[in-house]
C-alpha cells in the first residue's frame, strides 16, 4: 500500500514537470506565471516593412520553403525565445542583402528595404535580444 502511494506521487510530479516543461507559459490556477514571457504580436512598425518586402513569400500561402525558416502570419504563435532568435536572423538576411531575394528585388524594386527600414528592424531584433 505503501508503494503505491509513493507511486502515486511521483506520477503526479511526473505529469506536472512534463506540463510545465511543454507550455513553458501556462498560468497556474492563480494566475501567477510558472516562466516565461508572452509572446508578442509583431510590432507595427516591423509589420509594415515585412508585409511589402516579405510577406509574398513569408506568409501562408506564400513559398514553402521561406516559411519552414520564417512565417510572418504565424509569428504570434512562436515563443518569445524563437521570436528573439528570428529577428536576429532576419536583421543579418536584410543587413547582408540577401532577402528580400536578388532576383525578387530586381522584379520589385519597391520592395527592397530602405538603410532606416534596416536599422529600424535591427533595432527591434535588439529589443527582443535584450
Ligand atoms: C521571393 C520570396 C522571398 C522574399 C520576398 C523574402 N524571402 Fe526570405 N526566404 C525565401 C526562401 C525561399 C528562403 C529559404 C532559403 C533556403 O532555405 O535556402 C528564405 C529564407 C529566409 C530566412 C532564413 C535564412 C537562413 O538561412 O537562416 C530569413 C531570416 C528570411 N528569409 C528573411 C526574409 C526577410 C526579412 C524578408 C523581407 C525583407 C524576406 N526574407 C523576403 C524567400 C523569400
Amino acid at each position: 500500500m505503501k508503494k503505491l502511494f509513493f507511486m502515486l506521487i511521483a506520477l503526479f510530479v511526473v505529469a506536472v514537470v512534463v506540463t510545465m516543461v511543454a507550455m513553458p507559459s501556462v498560468k497556474t490556477a492563480s494566475g501567477i506565471f510558472i516562466s516565461g514571457d508572452e509572446s508578442q504580436p509583431l510590432a507595427d512598425s516591423v509589420m509594415k516593412i515585412v508585409k511589402v518586402s516579405c510577406m509574398d513569400c513569408h506568409a501562408d500561402g506564400g513559398n514553402g520553403m521561406a516559411n519552414a525558416h520564417v512565417n510572418f502570419s504565424k509569428w504570434v504563435s512562436y515563443k518569445p525565445e524563437k521570436q528573439a532568435a528570428k529577428a536576429n536572423d532576419i536583421c543579418k538576411m536584410i543587413t547582408k542583402g540577401a532577402m528580400p531575394p536578388k532576383k525578387y528585388r530586381a522584379n520589385n524594386p519597391d520592395a527592397i528595404p530602405t538603410q532606416a527600414q534596416l536599422t529600424m528592424i535591427c533595432n527591434w531584433a535588439k529589443s527582443l535580444n535584450k
